[in-house]
């Protein structure tokens, strides 16, 4: 299955594949390169996929540079971007040389960044490797690095020319890994495609990794995306409501998120973001909308909510998690901003103008 789109009449491919056998370098092959790559993967993705890539890599005659990564959050930062950086420095790499990624969100951000720093940008090609990075982050050329302990802080936009997808690679991904990809579908489901929130109630199919319901997911969520940023990549308009539940999220994940490990994985973190906003945006009355995505996290054993167990710190936490919120990124004026969702499809941006109901949602969202 194949899903392509353009940006300024430029072409960029996404294919879904069953097992990895030698689409890698068959499609490279067509590429105008000095046949370099780079191979960026992540330390924890089995070694069977990965001997699969370079084994494809190596007998079709390409100069392979193998960089295993260490892909935890706490790594998205300047010290591997560098790292990486570095590394095509050293090997002299071109313009018409190729980044290939094999990892989840962190692996491809800081790859995504590296590819369009050095040298002004080289070619960029990615193999995402948790659900998140596959329904989502894999594409809409969001690079970056957390900088500052600011998430995100740092980053260009920029795309890669071929994205694969592999079922043989997404039978393997930890239960976690996995799981914490549901949020982002979800979030797919209640800005654009109801469809997606029929199929995420098929709970036991979806946890079997049943390729059928998988393929519609992964189909549907990555068509949400394309539609919302493929004519607004600079985030001025549609693209803004991918960004449903990620000004709570973003505001949790650098509240509890240490330099010594990641407690919420990011797809986690927009579960209960989601959760935030459409109480923010209900005035804490529930509603359908809330009724829906907390039956779907709990399907599938997410958090909706974050239990401390020394509520002795539960009020730091709330006012790290206000004040955070602060940093948000979309923020413009002096409010931050959020996407706004009463209504099934229709989202839009507006402004956090109520601290104070801000403050309750914060307070309702910790136990
Ligand atoms: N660019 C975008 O549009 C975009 C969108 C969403 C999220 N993000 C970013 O993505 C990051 C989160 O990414 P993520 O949720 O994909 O996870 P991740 O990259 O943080 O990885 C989570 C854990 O899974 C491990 N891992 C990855 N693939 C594996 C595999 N196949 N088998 C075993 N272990 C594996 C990693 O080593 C890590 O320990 C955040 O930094 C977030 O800001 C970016």
């Amino acid at each position: 299955m194949d899903l392509n789109y353009k940006i300024n009449d430029e072409q960029y491919y996404i294919k879904i594949k069953d097992n990895i056998k030698n689409e890698i370098s068959q499609n490279i092959n067509k590429l105008v390169s000095d046949k370099k790559i780079i191979f960026l993967y992540d330390i924890n993705i089995q070694k069977k996929i990965i001997n699969k890539i370079i084994y494809d890599l190596k007998i079709s005659g390409f100069s392979l540079i193998v960089t295993p990564i260490e892909g935890e959050k706490i790594n998205k930062n300047e010290k591997l971007l560098f790292k990486i950086i570095d590394n095509l420095i050293a090997n002299k790499f071109t313009k018409k040389s190729i980044i290939l990624s094999c990892g989840g969100g962190v692996v491809g951000d800081v790859s995504a960044l590296a590819a369009s720093l050095y040298l002004r940008g080289l070619i960029y090609i990615h193999i995402p490797s948790t659900m998140t990075s596959i329904v989502d982050s894999c594409i809409g050329g969001k690079t970056a690095i957390n900088y500052q302990s600011i998430t995100n802080s740092f980053g260009t936009y920029y795309h890669p020319k071929f994205i694969f997808i592999y079922h043989e690679l997404i039978k393997l991904i930890p239960q976690r890994e996995y799981i914490a990809g549901i949020p982002e579908m979800l979030k797919c489901g209640l800005i654009n495609d109801k469809k997606i929130l029929t199929d995420l109630h098929k709970n036991k199919l979806v946890i079997a990794r049943d390729k059928k319901t998988l393929n519609n997911l992964i189909y549907r969520s990555l068509k949400t995306k394309i539609k919302l940023f493929v004519h607004d990549i600079f985030e001025e308009k549609t693209r803004l409501y991918l960004n449903f539940g990620h000004t709570f999220a973003h505001s949790i994940e650098m509240t509890f998120d240490s330099k010594l490990r990641d407690v919420f994985r990011h797809g986690e973190a927009v579960g209960i973001g989601i959760i935030c906003e459409l109480k923010y945006a209900s005035k804490n009355k529930r509603n359908k909308l809330i009724e829906i995505s907390e039956e779907i996290l709990d399907l599938y054993s997410l958090p909706k909510i974050i239990t401390i167990k020394n509520k002795k710190l539960i009020q730091k936490i709330v006012t790290k998690i206000y004040n955070n919120i602060f940093l948000d990124k979309k923020r413009i004026n002096n409010f931050p901003r959020y996407i706004n969702l009463t209504t099934f499809k229709k989202p839009s941006i507006k402004e956090i103008r109520d601290l104070d109901l801000m403050l309750q949602v914060i307070n309702k969202m910790i136990i």
